[in-house]
This record gives structure tokens, C-alpha cells and sequence, in this order.
């Protein structure tokens, strides 16, 4: 049985917490879909601001819906569209603390306010983003951002596959 607590309050603490329980949960397990699913699940319990937590995979000039938390969202966004697709086109974590500023901004959950998107970059591909939204306006900083790099650097390392471009 896997399990996961995070005790902290703070942002920060939190997150330094998350980093040794993901590589538990990902320790021995070669499977990506177990994995991912497990990571978001961890992610949205460390994420107290997060509304959804998820991935999309690089398929073709696509991404694809991966393992997530939270409400039903968009299957398919284009290289270069919306927050996602753009964070993935430019190879960048983006934050944005508006997503009605954003332009393209994709309304999956008319209620997400931010977001913050973050490429899994492996052997030098984008093979998908990690995306995180909130209800709140900005709640995403430079802490969410160094700390869902180094997620996403952990989640790079397992075993991608399928169609990356
Ligand atoms: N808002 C994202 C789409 C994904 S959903 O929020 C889950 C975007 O603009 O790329």
C-alpha cells in the first residue's frame, strides 16, 4: 500500500518533502502510466493551492492527456497553443499568475485562475509538461517553479515512449 503526508505548512517545506517521496514512489517501478499517476496524486497533496495537477505527453506536434488529478480536461493541445503547448514549443516553465491574460490561454476549468507548466525534457526531447492549475490568482512563484523542476527532471527520467517529436 503506498502512501504519502506531507506535514509542513510552508510552501517551501512542503515541497522538500515532496521530492524524497516521489522517488519512493517511483523506486522499482518501471511502468510510465502507474507512475505518473502516482506523481500527480503526490503532487496534488503536496500542491495545497493546486485545483488540477497533470501531464500531457508529446505525441506528434500534439500533447496528449496523460494520468492527472482533478476535473475532466482538454485530450489534445498543439505544440505551441495555450499555456501548455507553448511551454512546451519554447522549452520553458511557465507561470502565470492571470490566465485571462494569457493569450490562447486554454479554458479547460472556466473556474483555474493560474497555472504553472513545466516540460519533462529527456535526451534532449520534450516528451510532455506537467501542468498545474489553481483557483487562485497567482498562486504560483519561483519556489513552485524550481521545485516542479526538479520534479519534472525526476520524471524525465523514467521510461518515455510513443511518439515524441
Ligand atoms: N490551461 C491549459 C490547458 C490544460 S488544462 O488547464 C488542464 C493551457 O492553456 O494549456
Amino acid at each position: 500500500m503506498e502512501s504519502s503526508s506531507f506535514s509542513a505548512h510552508d510552501k517551501a517545506a512542503r515541497y522538500r518533502e515532496l521530492a524524497p517521496q516521489l522517488a519512493a514512489l517511483l523506486d522499482g517501478e518501471p511502468d510510465l502510466i502507474a507512475n505518473l499517476a502516482n506523481a500527480a496524486a503526490v503532487i496534488r497533496e503536496c500542491v495545497t493551492a493546486a485545483s488540477w495537477v497533470g501531464f500531457y505527453r508529446t505525441v506528434g506536434d500534439e500533447l496528449v492527456l496523460g494520468p492527472f488529478q482533478g476535473k475532466v480536461a482538454c485530450v489534445r493541445i498543439a505544440l505551441g497553443r495555450g499555456v501548455c503547448g507553448t511551454a512546451a514549443a519554447e522549452r520553458r516553465t511557465l507561470v502565470v499568475p492571470d490566465v485571462d491574460q494569457f493569450p490562447g490561454h486554454i479554458a479547460c476549468d472556466a473556474g483555474s485562475k493560474s497555472e504553472i507548466v513545466v516540460p519533462i525534457v529527456t535526451a534532449g526531447r520534450v516528451v510532455g509538461v506537467l501542468d498545474v492549475d489553481s483557483y487562485q490568482p497567482a498562486a504560483f512563484d519561483e519556489v513552485d517553479a524550481q521545485a516542479l523542476e526538479q520534479v519534472a527532471a525526476m520524471i524525465g527520467g523514467l521510461a518515455w515512449y510513443g511518439g515524441e517529436s
